[in-house]
């Protein structure tokens, strides 16, 4: 079982080293939207995911594929990208889209902390929608966990925050210990804020008006739906699997 005192919570990609996270376990976590795109499309038959820090990456990797095995995915600045198949929507990844492709995913923020995090000894991919499988996964072992919210920019989000501190609060069932670190305590009382109006406080976070003016407006109710799916994405040698499939 992960210890709440070694546990830590990083705010965005910039705000940690690669070296930070050395022999420890990384959850990553990008509510809107790349982790919640991730875990729909691997509970929907995804074989596998790339993620890539950088557009002409993915296109690189898609190269040496055949056309019909993999789909190039995901966003930039929220929009999706010209002459890629898929957005960075979770509604898109549906099972008669997804089932049995390697998606190649690049994102603004979120596949960057993926690909920052390669140094920890084990990585998942969490949100709200696969929380009680990152849980799980935490009990499981007793590496020290850090909490990786990929935010804005260099900037913290909401909604991150808020998937960060919803774990805290399950792990320690609603009672802090006083002896842990100032990310558990801020991610804590910010979920114990709000925990009674998660999908009000999300739908007001920066990133949710961000992208008002670009998505469907399905996205923000979708994101916010806990244990719809029972998916741990789970890095091995660079690629992302459902580590319980
Ligand atoms: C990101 O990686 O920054 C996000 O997932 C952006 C988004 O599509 O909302």
């Amino acid at each position: 079982m992960a210890r709440l005192d070694y546990m830590d919570v990083y705010f965005s990609v910039q705000s940690f080293q690669e070296e930070d996270l050395r022999g420890k376990s990384a959850v990553i976590i990008d509510v809107l939207r790349a982790a919640s795109s991730m875990v729909t499309a691997l509970s929907n038959g995804a074989k596998k995911i790339i993620p890539v820090g950088a557009m002409e990456d993915a296109v690189r990797i898609a190269q040496t594929m055949d056309n019909k095995d993999y789909l190039l995915c995901g966003e930039q600045n929220g929009h999706k990208i010209e002459g890629f198949h898929l957005g960075n929507s979770p509604l898109e990844y549906t099972e008669d889209v997804v089932a049995d492709k390697t998606l190649i995913i690049n994102t603004t923020n979120g596949t960057k902390a993926i690909k920052k995090a390669a140094l920890a000894n084990r990585m998942y991919v969490g949100c709200f929608l696969n929380q009680k499988s990152i849980l799980k996964a935490l009990e499981d072992h007793d590496d020290d966990v850090v909490l990786i919210c990929s935010g804005w920019q260099g900037k913290m989000s909401l909604e991150d925050t808020l998937f960060a501190g919803s774990i805290i609060y399950k792990m320690c069932k609603g009672r802090l210990p006083k002896n842990t670190k100032d990310g558990v305590k801020v991610a804590f009382s910010l979920y114990q804020s709000y925990k009674d109006e998660l999908e009000q406080a999300i739908e007001t976070s920066d990133h949710a008006i961000r992208l008002k003016e670009l998505v469907p407006d399905g996205d923000i109710p979708f994101v916010c739906e806990t244990d719809k799916f029972d998916v741990l994405p789970g890095m091995k040698d660079g690629i992302l699997i459902n580590l319980n499939g």
